[in-house]
């Protein structure tokens, strides 16, 4: 048995003073300092750090791995642009990324606390560096392909490399999921993955109305996606409407990304199929997509997770620099509510949404940790969210099932 203290433990959304937390590969107790120290006379206690938060292991629910060459190759600033340099350069960016690229931009997420990541697989190339992380995976397989003559060909591969990715649960690997985005993906290809995800009860997740240029393309099969499926896929029509596409998912609860370009309606039937949003506010950015209304999410209930995307449209996999942009970027909403909002969605409210007993402290969950000191003793115990997004960039101490890794 070992305990763990800090100046404050972060329970149930609320700051705890002198709280000690006895775990093994699960959290045993938690409880003030004295009472754990009764309960566990001749357990390991773990010296404390000055200024300390302790937090539940953070989580990024959606992330690329096997882009995580790019620097400065990709064209941000607008989508199509964007999407375009993506199947220029596609090549050339996975070749370049290797395994030990993609392990390093893990142990990037574990030195910003990330115990547990939703990596969104396109080629199955990650799975190596999935299985070495000592992180707790997430694997969403993707499926890609709107042309009914390749449907059928890039449906096996999605189903081999799911088995593929099935055959690791022993190193924390889940395998889940990911339908690429409703422009993208046959409709008859959608119907036989999400039955697949029911059949298998795996987690789902999907892109979805990320750009203008999307909404507009499955509204009136214009803008200028009109001319990048000219170019590439020799179609003049989208495959699919955004009604169908969501109704896709009717019954089965799915993360989907970005939402930007949701309009009610669509929020509230995402809403009402208990569907959840990850939120990605510098990938959005850095393509010219928007922001997200975080308001209207709030208001229709709609849980979501914060996310940093891949390197393929950001410049960091930290996800202390998410949550400033988040914090920065919402500047309509009040902050320090939102700063506790947005750590929720990076604990408690991303483990509910993939299914995990972690990202929360807890007796019986997970024994994850992510511990952060402060630069000096916080004057406000309010404000205990708002100084650990503002001045954290590495944390101090990780755990992950009770084991230490930084
Ligand atoms: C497609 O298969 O239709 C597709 C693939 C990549 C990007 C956009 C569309
Ligand atoms: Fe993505």
């Amino acid at each position: 048995m070992k305990i763990i203290t800090a100046d404050y433990t972060y329970i149930d959304g609320r700051y705890h003073k002198a709280y000690a937390v006895a775990f093994e590969k699960k959290i045993v107790a938690v409880a003030p300092v004295e009472t754990i120290r009764e309960q566990y006379p001749d357990a390991e206690w773990i010296e404390k750090v000055s200024h300390s938060v302790l937090y539940p292991g953070l989580i990024n629910t959606h992330v690329h791995l096997e882009f995580s060459s790019n620097k400065t190759t990709l064209n941000y600033g607008s989508y199509l642009p964007w999407l375009h340099s993506v199947i220029e350069d596609r090549n050339h960016l996975t070749e370049t990324c290797t395994t030990e690229m993609m392990i390093e931009a893990c142990q990037s997420m574990m030195q910003s606390g990330v115990s547990t990541i939703g990596a969104i697989s396109s080629m199955g190339l990650d799975l190596d560096a999935c299985t070495t992380t000592p992180q707790r995976v997430i694997f969403f397989n993707e499926l890609i392909g709107s042309n009914p003559q390749t449907v059928d060909a890039l449906y096996d591969d999605f189903i081999q490399r799911y088995n593929s990715s099935a055959e690791y649960t022993e190193k924390r690997v889940t395998p889940a999921i990911a339908i690429h985005a409703p422009y993208s993906v046959h409709p008859i290809v959608l119907k036989k993955a999400v039955a697949f995800a029911k059949e298998k009860q795996s987690l789902l997740s999907a892109h979805f109305l990320e750009s203008q240029a999307e909404r507009q393309w499955l509204t009136h099969s214009k803008g200028e996606f009109k001319s990048f499926f000219d170019t590439f896929f020799n179609q003049n029509r989208a495959t699919t409407t955004i009604e169908a596409f969501l109704s896709g998912f009717d019954g089965y609860p799915t993360h989907f990304t970005h939402c930007v370009h949701a309009k009610e309606k669509e929020l509230e039937k995402i809403a009402r199929e208990k569907h959840t949003i990850a939120h990605c506010p510098r990938s959005n950015r850095l393509l010219g997509c928007g922001k997200l209304d975080l308001q209207r999410l709030e208001r229709l209930d709609i849980p979501f997770s914060l996310a940093t995307d891949g390197l393929s449209s950001n410049n960091s996999l930290n996800i202390f620099d998410e949550l400033r942009a988040a914090l920065m970027m919402h500047h309509e909403t009040n902050l320090h509510m939102l700063s506790l909002r947005l750590i929720r969605a990076i604990t408690s409210d991303a483990a509910k949404i993939l299914h995990l007993n972690c990202g929360q402290i807890a007796q019986e969950y997970e024994a994850d940790f992510a511990l952060i000191q402060l630069p000096e003793e916080p004057k406000r115990e309010e404000d205990i969210a708002l100084w650990t997004i503002l001045h954290t960039n590495q944390v101090t101490e990780l755990y992950i099932e009770g084991e230490r890794y930084i």
